[in-house]
């Protein structure tokens, strides 16, 4: 799939063509579609982008809802994007909407296609996509917490003076206001993170607070977050189309919990292949079965 790959990006905003120049740069794709309701909008970004190809063996064009769908995986951006102090569930109208329209426009699917969602609120809009696009579960999710994820990885790194590679943990549950870090399972070179001393003596609450405060303070400062999104979901593109089967957070439908947020996944050229039942302690899993039950009561709206 590498050098045939085609991936379509819904959505040419801030997020869409940063994720688009990220995927350029990695050389794994044939060809890039952007798509978006702004014709003016895409054909900046597409006469821009164009002005990198040199760099890659990959096309990227204007592309039509429809030729999406036939592609091999479609990032789905499209999306109003938060103000600052706004939750990411006050977005649900008016994406709601968006998405349901950016579906219907691209059936009939590619049936093995992938559908990555990144537009927010990511978790509900994956349970929406899920339902419209009526694909395998597998082949649908969302970036979920791999952002919050690396968001902790790097604070951890940047406190133990380690590579970010070294630290594994994970945030897990709602990319919003009810994730949570699962420190129980958490560990560098095979020792438990918080058998640290300068983990130990870290606030746990307060780094919470931290990972899920870090959209809103980029957000502050300079308008919207897009960097850190793109390095994620060009990495999981990489993931899927060399078949990679990394462990990433990601949103799915999670059986035990009944509803769609993250959890460990293996992630293949076939989409989800598994979930991993990670260790959570007591604690972790009824802060885990509380953001559930939010995600399932805003859900059953749709
Ligand atoms: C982020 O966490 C806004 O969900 C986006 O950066």
């Amino acid at each position: 799939m590498v050098q045939s790959s085609r991936i379509a990006i819904i959505g040419a905003g801030s997020v869409g063509t940063t994720i688009a120049y990220a995927i350029l740069l990695q050389k794994i794709s044939s060809e890039i579609l952007l798509v978006d309701i702004n014709q003016d909008t895409v054909r900046g970004q597409i006469l821009d982008l164009s002005d990198a190809t040199f760099v890659a063996s990959t096309q990227i064009r204007a592309g039509t809802y429809q030729e999406a769908g036939q592609c091999d995986i479609v990032i789905i951006t499209a999306g109003a994007k938060q103000r600052p102090e706004e939750t990411r569930n006050k977005l649900i109208e008016r994406n709601y909407e968006i998405l349901k329209h950016v579906i219907g426009a691209m059936k009939p699917f590619n049936q093995n296609v992938i559908l990555l969602l990144v537009a927010n609120p990511v978790d509900v809009l994956t349970f929406i996509a899920q339902k419209l696009s009526g694909l395998p579960k597998q082949q649908v999710f969302g970036s979920g917490t791999f952002l919050d994820s690396t968001r902790l990885r790097l604070k951890m790194a940047e406190t133990l003076k380690i590579a970010e590679s070294a630290v594994h943990c994970y945030v897990l549950g709602e990319h919003g206001d009810t994730q949570i870090i699962a420190w129980s399972s958490a560990h560098v070179g095979g020792k438990p993170l918080i058998d640290f001393p300068e983990i130990r003596k870290l606030d746990k609450e307060k780094v919470a607070q931290e990972i899920i405060g870090k959209a809103n303070e980029i957000i502050k400062l300079k308008g919207s977050t897009y960097f850190g999104i793109a390095g994620c979901v060009s990495s999981l593109v990489q993931c899927i189309v060399l078949n990679q089967r990394h462990i990433r957070p990601l949103s799915t439908f999670v059986e035990e919990y009944g509803c769609i947020f993250s959890m460990p996944c293996v992630l293949g050229n076939k989409g989800v292949n598994r979930i991993v039942d990670v260790y959570l302690n007591d604690e972790e899993k009824e802060k885990l079965r509380k953001s559930a039950e939010t995600l399932k009561r805003i859900c059953e709206n749709y």
